[in-house]
């Protein structure tokens, strides 16, 4: 089966082609134009922005990914795109566009929802569907941190979430603090490999009964201690830098992996799934494998760096597991779903 797919949720215009049966899945082609250098010089996503940009990116995306995977339309079985959750008026730009090419080409839609996306894109690295349930994913970004149960492909229950900030989100806020750009995880984790004497911050939420996170009180005490070091000397060195950063870094990733740790425990869990753009961050990855050495019986999927952040690969992928299942959508009903949640119905 060969799934076209579309991802606008955000700030990342991206369309993939991928070939997969049941023996394993191949991406022929994949495209990913990032606008971050122009949502950098407002310190963040601005919405409309986003949405504005899709629109002249999309269609030459579309034809780069075709010729690249040396396909036609005609070769194509479904086309899968975003539904949501995201910034509604970037969804409606892959939406609309994918609603009209699925009408002109006479292909079915699929309607993918962008944290199963996330989701799935250890999977995707790992080239075949031979795994155990039940599954787990902790799936981080810039606006989600959840515990997912995954109790076999398209069946997920959260079992865990923030009860404020996301995960990468607060990476965002600290690096503001610390003076560094958006996006901030990547920048948090170079100047955190720096570190001399890490600043030690008490990880969130460590010793509740339950899976759920809370980052803003982190967020709020890295800021004060920021602010009474810059009225001792007014401006931050590099090295007080580095250290505030790894601090808030280790506290963020300590209660990341403790929470998961427990979730295997109380759920028996034989698969492991990490995603998001906050799955980038190499303290996380190396703390989630250090864990999975000593559960034996766990498998642990990271996906590859290219597939942390937002990507169509991963819609494809997902939207192969509903192909399978004639899981289509009629172009004239579907809707940008901005606060769709996994697992559920998506809002019509
Ligand atoms: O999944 P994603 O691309 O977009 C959303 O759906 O939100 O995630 C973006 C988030 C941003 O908050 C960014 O700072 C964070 O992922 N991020 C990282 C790293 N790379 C990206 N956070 C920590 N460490 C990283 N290496
Ligand atoms: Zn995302």
């Amino acid at each position: 089966m060969i799934i076209f797919s579309i991802e606008t949720s955000c700030d990342e215009t991206s369309t993939a082609i991928l070939q997969a049966d049941d023996h394993g899945f191949k991406i022929l082609s994949h495209k990913v134009f990032s606008q971050i250098d122009t949502h950098t010089q407002f310190g963040g996503i601005v919405p409309e922005v986003a949405a504005r940009l899709h629109v002249p990116k999309i269609l030459p995306l579309i034809d780069e990914t075709f010729k690249e995977a040396q396909l036609s339309s005609t070769d194509i079985d479904a086309i899968a795109v975003t539904g949501g959750p995201g910034l509604v008026t970037a969804l409606i730009v892959g939406i609309h566009t994918a609603r009209m090419l699925s009408y002109i080409w006479d292909k079915p839609l699929i309607s993918v929802n962008h944290m199963e996306g996330h989701v799935m894109s250890g999977l995707l690295s790992h080239g075949k569907d031979e795994i155990e349930f039940p599954a787990l994913c902790m799936t981080v970004s810039g606006g989600h941190t959840e515990l997912v149960l995954i109790k076999s492909w398209g069946e997920y229950e959260i079992i865990g979430q923030t009860r404020d900030d996301a995960v990468g989100e607060c990476f965002d806020k600290v690096a503001k603090m610390l003076g560094l750009p958006y996006p901030g995880g990547p920048q948090i984790s170079r100047i955190a490999g720096l570190a001399t004497e890490p600043v030690e911050f008490t990880p969130p939420m460590m010793h509740t009964d339950n899976f759920d996170f809370s980052f803003s009180g982190l967020k709020t005490s890295v800021l004060y201690y920021v602010r009474n070091l810059e009225k001792e000397n007014n401006v931050l060195t590099e090295k007080q830098k580095a250290n505030i950063a790894a601090g808030f870094e280790n506290a963020a990733v300590k209660v990341l992996v403790h929470k998961t740790k427990r979730a295997l425990q109380a759920y028996s869990i034989k698969s492991l799934f990490i995603g998001g753009g906050v799955a980038a961050n190499k303290t996380l990855r190396s703390e989630l494998t250090q864990l999975i050495e000593k559960h034996t019986s766990c498998t642990l999927y990271i996906p590859q760096m290219s597939y942390c952040t937002d990507n169509a690969a991963m819609i494809a992928m997902a939207g192969y597991f509903k192909a399978k299942n004639k899981d289509y959508i009629s172009p004239s009903v579907i809707k940008a779903d901005p606060t769709w949640t996994i697992g559920t119905e998506q809002e019509q």
